[in-house]
């Protein structure tokens, strides 16, 4: 499968600040940017809306399967309902973890993902992009922080929205998350083997934008 455009992917643990750095990136570039989480997202909370047995993978993928979500002023309808703040709680991300590990859920939602790949470019951010979604991408990054400056990060965002965080419940969800995003059989977390790993927790956001946009001017 040759790319056609230019893609960056962006890979990682949760709250690794992937989003964030993937976003500004894009922005400086003049690319599009994808957010594979909220597709995962998006299925969990469709599958909760119609009660879904989440032990059943044929149930799950039928959802991913019949997800049509639809963007709008920067935010996301899904049958009419706006699910923009819904997609966001750590409940939800809990359960994309879940859904994500289903096999014929992560098959349904390839095309959507392979379809953002449009001129001018690409930012691509969640945790298989360089390995399974965009494996020709020419410059591909895996970021990291430590479960202590996630947690924080998390938490920070979160109080930025007015909710309350308790850091030791949001670092034991981070961790049970990526543990299950490890440890699946199916596209799991992992660095590809030509990506470059960026360990953030010390690093302020424009100085791991600067080094990405640096990695690129390389890579392109
Ligand atoms: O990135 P975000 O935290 O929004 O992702 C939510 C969940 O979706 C992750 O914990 C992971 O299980 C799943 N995911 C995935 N593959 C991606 C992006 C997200 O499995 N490319």
């Amino acid at each position: 499968m040759a790319l056609t455009v230019p893609v960056i992917t962006i890979d990682g643990p949760a709250a690794s600040g992937k989003g964030t750095i993937a976003e500004r990136v894009a922005r400086e570039l003049g690319f599009h940017y994808l957010d594979s989480g909220a597709l995962y997202r998006l299925t969990a909370v469709a599958a909760l809306r119609a009660k879904a047995d989440f032990n059943d993978p044929a149930a799950l993928e039928a959802v991913a399967l019949g997800l049509a979500p639809e963007f709008r002023d920067s935010r996301v309808w899904l049958a009419g309902e706006d699910v923009s703040a819904a997609i966001r709680t750590e409940e939800a991300g809990v359960a994309a973890s879940r859904v994500a590990a289903v096999p014929g859920v992560r098959k349904a939602l390839f095309d959507l993902q392979r379809n953002a790949a449009r001129a001018p470019g690409l930012v691509a951010d969640g945790r298989d992009m360089g390995t399974v979604v965009f494996p020709e991408a020419p410059l591909k990054v895996f970021m990291t922080a430590s479960a202590a400056v996630r947690a924080e990060r998390r938490a920070l965002q979160l109080e930025a929205r007015g909710e309350k965080a308790d850091r030791e419940a949001l670092r034991r969800d981070l961790e049970e998350r990526d543990r299950r995003d490890r440890e699946r059989a199916t596209a799991p977390l992992v660095a590809a083997a030509d990506a470059r790993e960026l360990d953030t927790s010390e690093m302020p956001i424009d100085e791991v934008v600067k080094k990405v946009l640096e990695w690129w001017r390389l890579a392109s």
